[in-house]
C-alpha cells in the first residue's frame, strides 16, 4: 500500500488577525456554527474530538469522544470516571483536545486542564440520553479486559429486567469533564502549505511587556508558522 502520494490542497478560506475576536471561545462557536451549516455527510460527527492524556507510566494516550457543551470557560465531554482516560485525568488534569473539520480545511487544538463537572450537570445530561445508553453506562467496565464476549449484553438484559421500566440510575462513576483552556489554536488550511495558524494563550501573569497590568483571563494572540 502506498500512501505517500495522498495530498490535498486547501482552498476553503484564510484567516487574518483583524477578523479574529479577542475571545477564542467566540471564534470556536463561529467555526462550529459554520461547520454545522456546511454540507456535511450524514455520517460525519461534527462534535467528535480527540482527547489526549498523560499516562502514569509516562507515555501519552488519545481517543475520540463527543463534545457535548461549549461554555465561556470550557469544553465538556462525558465518560466513565473509572476508564483509563478517567483515571489518567484524575491523576493529571493536563489534557489536549483536537478537532479536524476537513470540509472547511480547519483544525482546532486546545490545551488545558480537565476537571470533573458538578454531579448535577452529569445527572442532567445522563437523563437526556437514550435508555439503552444509560443501561450500557451502568454495566460497561470501560477500558477493562472482558473475557466473555456475551457478558455486556447479559448484564444489560439483567439490569433492564431488574429495573422493570423504572428510571435507570446514573452510576457514580459516570459523568462529565470540563476542559478549561490555557491555549487554543485555529488552523486554516491554505494553498501550497502556507496555512494560517493563530494561537490564543490565556494570560495569567500580572504584568504585560511594558509593565502595564494584563487583565487576568485576557488572551494573547500570536501567528504561528505553518
Ligand atoms: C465517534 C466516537 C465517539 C465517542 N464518544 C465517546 C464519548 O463521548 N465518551 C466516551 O467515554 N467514549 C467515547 N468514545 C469511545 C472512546 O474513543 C474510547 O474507546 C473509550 O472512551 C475508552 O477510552 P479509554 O480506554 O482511553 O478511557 C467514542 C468513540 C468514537 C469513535
Amino acid at each position: 500500500m502506498t500512501i505517500h502520494h495522498l495530498r490535498r490542497d486547501y482552498r476553503y478560506g484564510s484567516l487574518t488577525r483583524d477578523e479574529l475576536p479577542s475571545d477564542p471561545i467566540a471564534l470556536f462557536q463561529t467555526w462550529f456554527s459554520e461547520l454545522r451549516g456546511a454540507d456535511l455527510p450524514e455520517w460525519f460527527e461534527p462534535n467528535a474530538m480527540t482527547v489526549a492524556t498523560h499516562k502514569s507510566t509516562g507515555g501519552a494516550a488519545c481517543r475520540i469522544v463527543l463534545l457535548k457543551e461549549v461554555e465561556p470557560d470550557g469544553f465538556l465531554f462525558f465518560t466513565n470516571y473509572q476508564s483509563s482516560k478517567g483515571m489518567e485525568i484524575d491523576a493529571d488534569g493536563r489534557v489536549a483536545l483536537g478537532f479536524y473539520w476537513p470540509i472547511l480545511d480547519r483544525q482546532v487544538r486546545v490545551e488545558g486542564i480537565a476537571e470533573r463537572v458538578d454531579p448535577e450537570i452529569s445527572e442532567r445530561y445522563f437523563r437526556s440520553r437514550p435508555r439503552s445508553s444509560q443501561l450500557s453506562a451502568n454495566v460497561s467496565p470501560q477500558s477493562e479486559v472482558i473475557e466473555d464476549d456475551s457478558l455486556l449484553q447479559r448484564l444489560v438484559d439483567e439490569l433492564d429486567a431488574k429495573l422493570a421500566g423504572a428510571d435507570v440510575p446514573r452510576p457514580d462513576h459516570w459523568g462529565g469533564y470540563r476542559v478549561r483552556p490555557i491555549s487554543i489554536e485555529f488552523w486554516q488550511g491554505r494553498p501550497s502549505r502556507l496555512h494560517d495558524r493563530f494561537r490564543y494563550t490565556k494570560q495569567t501573569i500580572a504584568q504585560g511587556m511594558g509593565n502595564e497590568p494584563i487583565k487576568s483571563g485576557s488572551w494573547k494572540l500570536e501567528r504561528l508558522g505553518p
